[in-house]
């Protein structure tokens, strides 16, 4: 099915006056568009990844580059890709096949408070045998919820990661707080620290936090506050490619780093699941402009 057939087959199969499939502008990504009481927003069905949230007043929560890939099969940048069933570059291709495979729409719910739940589905039979399924509710927070069951007969170690691109005026007046005392992997220079209370960004940042708790996120220059909950993750990643790597990417703009900044909810490193067979575990990022 071509991408044009995908979206036809969709709209057929799915009626909603909250929702609409359509194609992502300049792309080859079928995409449903959601726009309700609360919000508006978009998912790509390739990757199961979010490309947009707008809450109502405001302006885009996530950010997209504007170099990035929006064809299959190369991973989308920015937005909201998952990283599964396995975290990093080891092994390839880096954050898993989840996010380069076209998932399954399975439902698209109005709930009764007007906000719009879009459920998708992925199979895999390599490394293991697993079913994903990814719930995304666009209301006054957007909520992401990665379930993952192990339908193999022997234990899955799994690691994950709900890797949010938030969209900020300026880098080196963005600010995080709540990662105050957690132990944290510094994966530039291979060092371990302690998280101060807040924090702000000098240099390329790639941080583990062994955390559970929420983050703010301060941005002075749009004078924005947004709180990024979740459930059921023991680790958050804050990422910042910075002016080197932002070169060395070939699907980034150089300059791209200034209005972005990465914070994930993951279960990786030293925080990977052990999934025994017939068991299931989900993990929940839940973000709010305040
Ligand atoms: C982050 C990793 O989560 O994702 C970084 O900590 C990585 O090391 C970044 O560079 C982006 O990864 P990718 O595969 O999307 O370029």
């Amino acid at each position: 099915m071509n991408t044009q057939e995908m979206v036809q087959d969709l709209n057929s199969k799915f009626q909603s006056d909250s929702i609409r499939f359509g194609i992502w502008e300049n792309s080859d990504l079928p995409t449903i568009f959601v726009a309700n009481k609360y919000c508006q927003g978009a998912v790509s069905v390739f990757g199961a990844h979010v490309l947009s949230y707008i809450p109502a007043g405001q302006q885009e929560v996530l950010m997209m580059s504007k170099a990035s890939h929006l064809a299959a099969p190369k991973a989308i940048r920015g937005g909201i890709p998952l990283c599964w069933p396995w975290f990093g570059g080891d092994p390839q291709p880096t954050h898993g096949t989840g996010r380069i495979q076209f998932w399954n729409v399975t439902a698209v719910i109005r709930e009764a408070d007007g906000s719009d739940t879009i459920c998708l589905t992925l199979s895999i039979e390599e490394p293991h045998r697993l079913d994903a399924s990814l719930k995304v509710n666009f209301g006054k927070k957007l909520s992401i919820t990665l379930n993952t069951v192990n339908q193999g007969d022997t234990a899955f170690v799994l690691a994950e990661g709900i890797h949010t691109y938030f969209s900020i005026g300026e880098i080196s007046q963005c600010f995080i707080h709540g990662l105050g005392g957690a132990k944290a992997e510094n994966r530039v220079d291979n060092t371990e620290f302690v998280a101060a209370d807040t924090f702000g960004f000098e240099a390329e940042t790639d941080n583990i936090y062994y955390s559970t708790s929420a983050i703010t996120i301060e941005d002075r220059a749009w004078n924005r506050k947004i709180l990024v909950e979740k459930l059921n993750s023991n680790t958050s990643v804050v990422w910042n490619p910075w002016i080197a790597k932002s070169q060395r990417m070939p699907d980034f703009g150089d300059e791209e780093y200034h209005n972005m900044v990465c914070v994930e909810a993951t279960n990786c490193a030293g925080a990977k699941i052990e999934l025994a067979p017939g068991r299931a575990h989900s993990i929940t990022q839940l973000i709010s402009v305040l």
